[in-house]
Parts: C-alpha cells; sequence; structure tokens
C-alpha cells in the first residue's frame, strides 16, 4: 500500500485507494490513527527512505521530491500520537 501510495504521489499511473480513507484520497491520518506512530519514529523511517533512495542510485531531484511528499504527511501519521500525547 506505501508503494502504491508513493507510486500515486509521483503522478501514477498506478492509483492507490485507501482502506481507511483519510480526509484526502492520499490522507494517512486514519490509516495510523491507531498506531501512535513519534515524530522520532516518523524521522527514522524517512531517514531509511532516504537510505534506500541512495543505494538505488535515485538522483538527488528525485529524491528530494520524493522525501517531501513524505514530509509533507507527517502530522497525518503522528496525529495518533500527538493527540494522546495532549490527552497525557
Ligand atoms: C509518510 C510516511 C508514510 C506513508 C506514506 C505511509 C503509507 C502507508 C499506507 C498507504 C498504508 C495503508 C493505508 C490503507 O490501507 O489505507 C500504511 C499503513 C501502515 N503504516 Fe504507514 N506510512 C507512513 C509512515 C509510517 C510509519 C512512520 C510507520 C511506523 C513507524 C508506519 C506503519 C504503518 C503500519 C503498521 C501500517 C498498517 C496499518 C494497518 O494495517 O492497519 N507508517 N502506511
Amino acid at each position: 500500500m506505501r508503494t502504491l501510495w508513493a507510486c500515486n504521489v509521483s503522478g501514477g499511473p498506478f492509483q492507490f485507494t485507501a482502506t481507511k480513507p483519510g480526509k484526502t484520497p492520499v490522507g494517512l491520518e486514519e490509516a495510523h490513527r491507531d498506531l501512535r506512530i513519534s515524530p522520532a519514529e516518523f524521522d527514522e523511517v524517512a531517514a531509511e527512505l532516504g537510505r534506500t533512495l541512495d543505494f538505488a542510485k535515485v538522483p538527488k531531484r528525485e529524491k528530494a521530491e520524493v522525501l517531501a511528499a513524505f514530509a509533507a504527511h507527517k502530522d497525518e501519521v503522528t496525529t495518533g500520537y500527538v493527540a494522546a500525547a495532549r490527552r497525557g
């Protein structure tokens, strides 16, 4: 599902259809809410993505575009953790 999501935000042609739809067609808040993923955990997954793109010799510009697409959904992915932290 994450691969299809990445294909979708990269312009296709493969499309992503959420199992737990968020506010937008590629919204990730509902898929991750109960997992309570912390910003630090998110950053480590993003760092691993960066290392993988380097391993695959993805050029600088495309690498930056993929990482930016992930970063744009950080608040959605970590929403469960942030809400729980607020509730204390
Ligand atoms: C921007 C970064 C991320 C993207 C694009 C992403 C993408 C996705 C997608 C597309 C799904 C399936 C959603 C659906 O079926 O509707 C999913 C599920 C999941 N993601 Fe992520 N994810 C991200 C970050 C993370 C992180 C940081 C973790 C854990 C540290 C994580 C763990 C999971 C797990 C465990 C599921 C399965 C949930 C279930 O089956 O109920 N994801 N993710």
